[in-house]
This record gives C-alpha cells, structure tokens and sequence, in this order.
C-alpha cells in the first residue's frame, strides 16, 4: 500500500487495523516491520497521500477499492485441521465491509486463499448489500520478504482476477489502472478469479518444489561426495531450468510456502484427486526430513549426545534481511536441540528474545493466529540464552550452527571464534555461507549441507 501511494500520489491510500499498537507503530519512527527501503517510502507519503488508522469503518466506507491482506492461518481444529485455511478474519472482514458501505465498491483479495474465497466472499456481500454492487477481485502478491520494495517497484508481473461479466471487467481495468502508474501493462495479467487465486498456490507450490528438489540431492551428495552447489550450478545453467531458488538449505521457512502447500493438498483432497495432494505433500515431507536430517546430524557429529553442551545459533530469521520467524527452520532444529537437553545460546541481528521465546514455546499452526490467542512468553525455558552478539553466543560453545543466511556471518572472525570454543570445535552451515575449506585450516569439523563429508562425520552417519 505504501508503494501504491508512492507510485499514486492523487490516490488516497488508508491503512487500517484494529489493533492500536500496530497503527501507532506504523505511525511512529521505528516502523513494526524490517524491510529494506521500506522506512524510506513510508516516510515520503505518510501524512499526505498514505494514512495509518484504526477507524476502520469510516475509511472502508469512504473508500473505492477495499484490499482485504488479514491472516488466512492454518485450521489448528475441526473440518481440514493442519491443512484448510482458516478464514474466520476474512469473513469477519467482509461482514464488517457490507455492514458500513454506503457505495459501490470493489473488494480486492489480497491475503492468499483458498480457491472459490471469491465467491463465498461474494456471496456474504451480496447478500447483506442493501442495494449496493460488490465486485470482488483476486490480485495475489508475489513479492518475497527482504525484497519486498524491488519487488513491488519491479514485478515479473501483477495478476487480477475477476469476474468474466461487463461489471467484473470494469473493476478489473479500474485495479489495472492503479498499477499501469508504474508497471508495464505486459506484465499486467488479467484472468478469471479461480485462476487469479490458484496460480498464486501454484507460484508457492513450484518454488517451494525447486529446494525440496534441491534439498533431496544435498542428501544424495553427501552420501556419495557430490557437490550440490556444484550440481545445482550445473542443473540451474539449462535456460529451460535457470539458476534462481536451487541453494540447498536446512529447509524452507516463511509464513507462506508450507501454509499454501498444505492448502493447495486439501483442495486437491477435497476434489476428490488424491494422487495430486500426496505430490504436493511430499514437498512438505522432504523439508520436513530436511531439518530432522540436520538435527540428526549435529548430535550424531557430537558423540550422540548433545545434552548440557552449549550450542551457538546464528540466525533465527527464516531468511536473511527480514526480521520474520514465521515458520522459520530454527524453530525446528531448535526445538530438536532443546529435545537433546541442549543449551542453546541464539543470536539473530533482526530477531529479538521475546519473539524467539514465543516462538519456542508455540504449537504449530498457532503462529498466525492473533497474539493474544498465543501462549504466552514461557520463563521456563532455562536452555535458551539470547545474546546480541556472534561473538557472544559462540563463547565456550561445543558447536555452532548457522541458521539463517546473514551476509555478516560470512566475515566473522572465525579464527576468534574457535579460540573460545570447546574442542573439539564444530560447526554446522545450514546455508552454506561459510568457507568450509578456512575453518577446516583453522581447526574446525565443519558440516555444510549437500558438501562431502569431513572424515569425521563419514564415520557418524546421521541417520534420518
Ligand atoms: C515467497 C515467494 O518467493 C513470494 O513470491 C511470495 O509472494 C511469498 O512467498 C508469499 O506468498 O507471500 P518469501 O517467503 O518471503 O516469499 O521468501 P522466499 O525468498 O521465497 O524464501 C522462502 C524460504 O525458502 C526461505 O526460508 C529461504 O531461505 C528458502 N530458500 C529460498 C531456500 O532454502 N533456497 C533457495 O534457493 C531459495
């Protein structure tokens, strides 16, 4: 929305939430999210044509076009629990739009949804419109967090779904409008509204498919001394194949993939074509394989026991330049840690205690519901420390385990490190940012995912 005022300075753009202390963030210097250049755009518009506010209804009911972007968590219960989207917010939020409109308005899915929302969406509108015409939209968005402004500024495209009448394509072309301001009009794509919304699962779904793929071949390299960066550049250079999204990892985060996957494998269930879910859900398999493949390895590495020894984590974000845990691996090989009785000691540069805590101390699926429905921040969790410092967290560490891609784990003073560490001293690159080949010089038993094996950890298979 931010971009949209930049790009759109005659149109007025209102942000709003019912949550006070968000608004107030956004309203403030220290903005409730990290993104690069986000600060900067916000700055420029907000007071002139971008606004922050909680009065939800007068600005629904002022407005032409109403994005809807509220949370579309995972059902934790009942019908489709772990796998259908909850969509209590959306429909809460529709019900709230019919019940201030005063004039014809469109109603833009932004949040990512099940296919068909639309038209249960239509259905509550229409329903309670006294008169008033609705025209619903789906315009997912595909920018990745950490490059969220580039992505905005500069999509591959920008999609809208609509209904195929007179009406429906009006609205369509009012929505094409606002991004014609700055997008190429070639890469502006109009479809049908199923379309619009499956090709959004099916974007999710494709990449999630590439680091499962890639993810599989790191256990195969390592079992046989391939290389996976090596094969990933060999594979990623076939122009039908390209080279973006191959780096093998400890697996893949984010509010988004999983929760689209899992999504995407009920739809396919409830449409009666089994063989397509289990495709998808195998995705989801191999990264889930992929963390317990990690853990599995650090504590068979350490004599098959982890317990009391201090692990060193850097990074808890899900990818490097974001602050997010949504769904983060360190969650997970975390988790399996602290399951071994390991102390862990944890420093991300974005992600601060409380958030790692609560994150530790989560259910599955809990993570996109409100935060006052979370538990909350659990004291007991006397094995995790959270320091502000690489340096910090390593200090008289057994093994360290680099979890997110930040480029200053790429420069630390290694040399340092193993001087503070307990020997023997090993460490674990979830991401391969390091160079295995001047750690293994300073000293270091050194695991990087999908590289051949250090002799020592040939000797101690992990098995999975
Ligand atoms: C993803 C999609 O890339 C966006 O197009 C989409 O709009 C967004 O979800 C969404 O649905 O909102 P995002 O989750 O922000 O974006 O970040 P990605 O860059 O896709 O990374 C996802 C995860 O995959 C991260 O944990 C990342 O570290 C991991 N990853 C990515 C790999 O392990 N290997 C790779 O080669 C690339």
């Amino acid at each position: 929305m931010a971009v949209i005022a930049l790009k759109c300075p005659e149109i007025e753009v209102a942000v709003v939430d019912i949550s006070v202390s968000r608004i107030t963030a956004w309203n403030s210097d220290a903005l409730p999210i990290y993104e690069p250049g986000l600060d900067e755009v916000v700055k420029k518009c907000r007071g002139k044509n971008l606004f922050f506010s909680t009065d939800v209804e007068k600005h629904v009911s002022e407005a032409d076009i109403v994005f809807v972007s509220v949370n579309t968590p995972t059902k934790t219960q009942g019908l489709g629990a772990g796998k259908a989207a909850d969509l209590t917010y959306w429909e809460s939020a529709a019900r709230m739009i019919a019940d201030v409109s005063k004039s014809n308005k469109i109603v833009v899915e932004k949040s990512t949804v099940p296919v068909k929302t639309a038209e249960a969406i239509e259905k509550i509108l229409t329903h309670n419109s006294k008169g008033i015409d609705f025209q619903i939209l789906s315009n997912p968005e595909f920018l990745a967090e950490g490059t969220a402004i580039q992505d905005l500024f500069n999509p591959d495209r920008v999609l809208i779904g609509g209904r195929e009448t007179p009406e429906g394509q009006k609205a369509i072309a009012a929505l094409r409008d606002v991004y014609a301001h700055w997008v190429p009009v070639d890469r502006i794509i109009c479809s049908n509204l199923w379309s619009a919304e499956l090709s959004k699962l099916a974007a999710n779904a494709f990449l999630a498919q590439r680091i499962s793929s890639v993810n599989a071949m790191s256990a195969l390299c390592e079992a046989t001394g391939a290389d996976v960066s090596q094969v990933a550049h060999a594979v990623g250079k076939d122009t039908r194949i390209g080279p973006k999204f191959l780096n093998a990892s400890v697996g893949f985060g984010g509010s988004c993939f999983q929760k689209d996957i899992l999504n995407l494998v009920y739809i396919c269930e409830c449409n009666g074509l089994p063989e397509v879910a289990n495709y998808w859900k195998q995705v989801i398999k191999i990264n889930d394989y992929q963390k317990t493949r990690f853990v599995n390895r650090i504590v068979s590495s350490m004599f098959n026991t982890v317990s009391g020894k201090k692990i060193a984590i850097l990074g808890f974000a899900f990818k490097k330049d974001t602050g997010d845990t949504r769904e983060t691996p360190a969650i997970d090989v975390c988790k399996g840690l602290l399951g071994d009785k390991a102390l862990l000691s944890i420093y991300d540069p974005q992600v601060n205690e409380e958030q790692i805590q609560r994150d530790l101390a989560m259910k599955k699926f809990d993570w996109d519901h409100p935060v006052h429905l979370q538990p909350m921040s659990p004291t007991s969790i006397k094995q995790v420390n959270v320091v502000w410092d690489a340096y910090a967290a390593t200090k008289d560490a057994h093994g360290v385990c680099i979890l997110t891609e930040w480029d200053e784990f790429k420069t630390l003073d290694y040399q340092r490190i193993y001087n503070n560490m307990r020997k023997p001293a090993f460490i674990f690159d979830g991401r391969n940012v390091v160079d295995e080949a001047k750690l293994r010089a300073i000293g270091f038993i050194v695991y990087s995912i999908g590289k051949p094996l250090d002799q020592w950890l040939k000797d101690m298979p992990a098995v999975a």
